[in-house]
């Protein structure tokens, strides 16, 4: 399929949007970040969208934004990692290209949401690290149906080869 389009998803804190800018670059592709979108769309942040009309709401939005982009080839999408948990969200996406999961350990997670500017509203608890288990732990059915890649060992160029590699390796095989 050509201009296939790469999915990137997994849980907060795994290196979506950082790889899926670098990746987006390397192949010349457009980035597109379902979150920035969103909070583009709406004039509103995830924490406000969160606290003002609900989760719920906000998987609508991530809905929506998903019929849109399943229009569309030759781009890059770093999901919310909350997106996949929706599997009419995950086949509209599968249909225009390659969807991986990135992973990292809990105690990563934790280190990198702290250091990051964009609040998770999910994650807003007395304890975090014990939040994020039990979110993993919920949705490891979800994001083990996809190829998976650790975040922890190399570099952010190497990642995106290896990304590249496992487009590669699963569009051979379709
Ligand atoms: C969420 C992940 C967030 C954002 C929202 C919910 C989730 O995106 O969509 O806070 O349910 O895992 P990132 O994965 O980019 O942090």
């Amino acid at each position: 399929m050509p201009q296939s389009n790469i999915i990137l998803t997994g849980f907060m804190g795994t290196g979506k949007t950082t790889l899926g800018r670098l990746l987006a670059k390397r192949i010349g592709y457009e980035f597109i970040d379902s979150d920035a979108l969103i909070e583009a769309q709406t004039g509103k942040t995830i924490t406000e969208l969160f606290q003002i009309q609900g989760e719920a709401a906000f998987r609508k939005l991530e809905s929506e934004l998903v019929e849109d982009l399943a229009q569309k080839k030759g781009l890059v999408i770093a999901t919310g990692g909350g997106l996949v948990l929706n599997p009419k969200n995950v086949a509209a996406l599968s249909n225009t290209g390659q969807i991986i999961c990135l992973t990292a350990s809990p105690e990563e997670i934790l280190t990198r949401v702290a250091k990051a500017p964009n609040v998770r509203p999910l994650l807003q608890e007395e304890d975090p690290q014990a939040k994020i288990i039990e979110l993993l732990h919920h949705r490891e059915s979800v994001y083990q149906q996809f190829p998976q890649l650790s975040t922890s060992e190399l570099s952010p160029d190497k990642l995106v080869d290896e990304i590249l590699n496992l487009t590669n390796k699963f569009r051979l095989k379709d």
